[in-house]
């Protein structure tokens, strides 16, 4: 009988209180230490190797049965967000202005249920690493166990990670072959004029006019640099001049944000910034400088991992329940930075549309902990598929 959902029901009211307790004790990025504890703690009861501090606050657990050195990653993020909670239920944070409003305490409980289960019941043959990640929320922690070393210190054949998705029914599935979330950077544009007496602007090179002309001009390279099939935003968010009503500020600041899907329109339009950038400040006699990085990679989905995940989903909720073409999500996941060192696929499992089911990020956003059995139930049958054991 393969794994499905109810094969994880034992678990449930245990994952449920490993979720609710790291709801209660939320960790923003990097300061993952008592989440981190009690995973590593949980995982060593259960007969699993732990490896601390990869990628800072980051760990691994290693589970190895029979003799194939065959190979799967399993990956879970375990930060909150700098958000005061608006909840006022039981759980609710016991961290002033600390929140988690992205689920990644389900994701730690779900892949905790998975390694318990699968230390337990032992039904494959090879290597599973549990990653558990620090700091996803824009801070850097995939990139961290990357440079730590985390796929030559415990190499992996596939890897794969879940969401979920508020709005997307509970039980349900979406999995995408190819880009899936769009790549991040964040860009400052420094302008230098020069200052002079509110009322004397010949003596000026005003630098509040030139960021203004920069903030406008660089509308212009979704529209007119890229290709109308190419999906790109480049967002203005902050502008930053000056400080009193009678000086012609010297200097001026703006900054915001770039989304795109591929590597390669994110340095097109990095290219473009520092043309419309250096190119306009020259053009009033001012000089500019860009600042661009990106803290976020496009999420791009192997094709056969893909479908390899989409085949075990279907084997769990079957066909009609998992969306084989959700819409690309313009918002970003560091994940991407495992996905660009080792094949694999990001999926989303849906939190429903009731209550608990607003957006994530928001101070009402709660993890559904009705999904937790079928979401453990698909890295448990991941493994058992992949890793079968010759029959
Ligand atoms: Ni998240």
């Amino acid at each position: 009988m393969p794994t499905n959902r109810d094969t994880l029901l034992p678990l449930h009211a245990e994952m449920t209180g490993w979720r609710r307790d790291f709801h209660a004790h939320p960790e923003l990025g990097f300061q993952e230490t008592r989440t981190g504890g009690r995973v590593a703690a949980l995982l060593e009861a259960a007969g699993i190797v732990v490896t601390r501090g990869v990628g800072r606050t980051g760990l691994v657990g290693t589970l190895k049965t029979g003799k194939s050195t065959r190979s799967i990653g399993l990956r879970a993020d375990m930060d909150a967000l700098p958000i005061a909670e608006g909840n006022r239920f039981v759980h609710r944070s016991t961290h002033e202005g600390v929140m988690h409003a992205c689920g990644h305490d389900g994701h730690t409980a779900m892949l905790l249920g998975a390694a318990v289960h699968l230390a337990r019941t032992r039904r494959f043959d090879g290597i599973v690493h549990f990653i558990f990640q620090p700091a996803e929320e824009g801070l850097g922690g995939a990139r961290a166990m990357v440079e730590d070393g985390l796929f030559t210190r415990f190499p992996c054949d596939a890897i794969f990670g879940m969401h979920n998705r508020p709005k997307l029914g509970l039980g349900r599935f979406a999995v995408k072959s190819g880009p899936m979330m769009a790549g991040g950077g964040f860009f400052d544009i420094r302008v230098t004029g020069r200052g002079s007496h509110g009322a004397r602007p010949e003596s000026s090179v005003d630098a509040a006019l030139v960021a203004a002309q920069i903030a406008v001009s660089i509308q212009s390279i979704v529209a007119r640099n890229l290709s109308a099939l190419d999906n790109a935003v480049v967002s203005v968010t902050r502008i930053h001049a000056g400080d009193a009503y009678n000086v012609i500020p010297q200097t001026a600041e703006l900054g915001g944000t770039v989304r795109a899907f591929s590597r390669q329109t994110m340095e097109a339009i990095e290219a473009h910034l520092r043309r419309i950038a250096e190119g306009t400040a020259a053009a009033f006699g001012a000089s500019a400088t860009l600042d661009f990085r990106v803290p976020f990679a496009p999420t791009i989905n192997d094709a056969e991992q893909a479908e390899f995940a989409a085949s075990i989903c279907t084997g769990l909720v079957g066909a009609e329940k998992v969306d084989r073409n959700p819409p690309p999500i313009m918002a970003s996941e560091d994940f991407s930075f495992m996905l660009e060192q080792v094949p694999g696929c990001y999926i989303n499992i849906g939190n429903g549309d009731g209550e608990g089911g607003c957006e994530v990020h928001n101070p009402g956003y709660d993890f559904n902990d009705e999904s937790l059995p079928l979401g453990a139930a698909f890295f448990v049958r991941a493994v058992e598929t992949r890793l079968a054991a010759a029959a």
